[in-house]
């Protein structure tokens, strides 16, 4: 899709319709999320994505500062992606660039569709991506780690937001498109969902494709959307969970940490 060294293209996709990875095209790499993983954010998740690693950390509602950035009459959204200068092979001059400039205006407009910002005038709510390893399909692990983040943090939202990407490779339609499959395909196409009203709040598209094409991926990516919605909710359970069992050892066992020579 990118162009770069397509006399090198690989086959993308076999007789089998099996892809470089052995997944079938309607498969989606393995998925790991973790929430609550940062003792000073408000709220923080880990996402493993294939070969992806990504972290979330969110911080507020709390005052907007400077002054003047603040709406008297909701909260502001303020969110930074950052790739890490050692995420990807060649490596990434540290510092904002056009790209994660992009990547950090499309995902604030993502949270903003579904945050209760009316609920805090003046606010800011502040959204950290940080990837540390990248093989394609870095925002839509980002919009979902950010996602599950503001959920720990207990700001309210409306639901939570799960991303994924579908595209073409070799004149087929494929979910979750891997890094050779991102730059020798010929589109890719990110989405991200409320999966409760199945609104769209990202889609972006890179490459071409016919509109009934687009109408498969557009598909495709929501129904692994709501298979990633599944894994941030167990996410979160399992977070509250283990929480809970903690607070309750904490009442069976009070004051164990003081020790006898207080
Ligand atoms: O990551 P995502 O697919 O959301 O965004 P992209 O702009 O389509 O980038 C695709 C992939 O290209 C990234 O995930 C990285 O693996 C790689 N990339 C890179 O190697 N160096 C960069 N400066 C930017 C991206």
């Amino acid at each position: 899709m990118s162009g770069i060294g397509m006399e090198n293209k690989p086959k993308l996709v076999d007789e089998n319709n099996l892809r470089i990875d052995g997944r079938k095209l309607d498969e989606l790499r393995p998925i790991r999320i973790e929430a609550g993983i940062l003792k000073r954010a408000d709220g923080s998740a880990y996402v493993e994505w294939g070969e992806n690693k990504v972290l979330a950390a969110v911080y507020g509602p709390r005052e907007a500062k400077p002054k003047h950035i603040q709406n008297p009459a909701k909260a502001i959204v303020q969110c930074r992606y950052n790739m890490a200068p050692f995420s990807v092979s060649e490596r990434k001059r540290p510092g904002p660039d056009r790209r994660s400039v992009e990547i950090s205006k499309i995902t604030g407009d993502v949270f903003e569709s579904v945050l209760f910002l009316e609920m805090f005038p003046r606010a800011s709510i502040d959204i950290f991506i940080e990837v540390l390893q990248a093989n394609a399909g870095t925002r839509c692990a980002g919009i979902t780690a950010a996602s599950v983040a503001l959920a720990d943090a207990g700001i309210p939202m409306a639901d939570l937001v799960p991303a994924c990407a579908a595209g073409k490779i070799d004149g087929k339609i494929a979910v979750d498109l891997k890094k050779e499959e991102d730059n020798y395909g010929e589109a890719d196409l990110p989405v991200a969902i409320i999966p409760r009203t199945k609104e769209i709040v990202l889609l972006q598209m890179d490459g071409n494709m016919s509109e009934t094409e687009f109408e498969t991926a557009l598909n495709m990516a929501m129904d692994a959307c709501m298979k990633i919605y599944e894994l941030q909710k167990d996410a979160l359970k399992r977070k509250y969970i283990t929480d809970q069992e903690v607070d309750a050892e904490q009442v069976e066992k009070p004051n164990t940490s003081r020790g006898d020579n207080q």
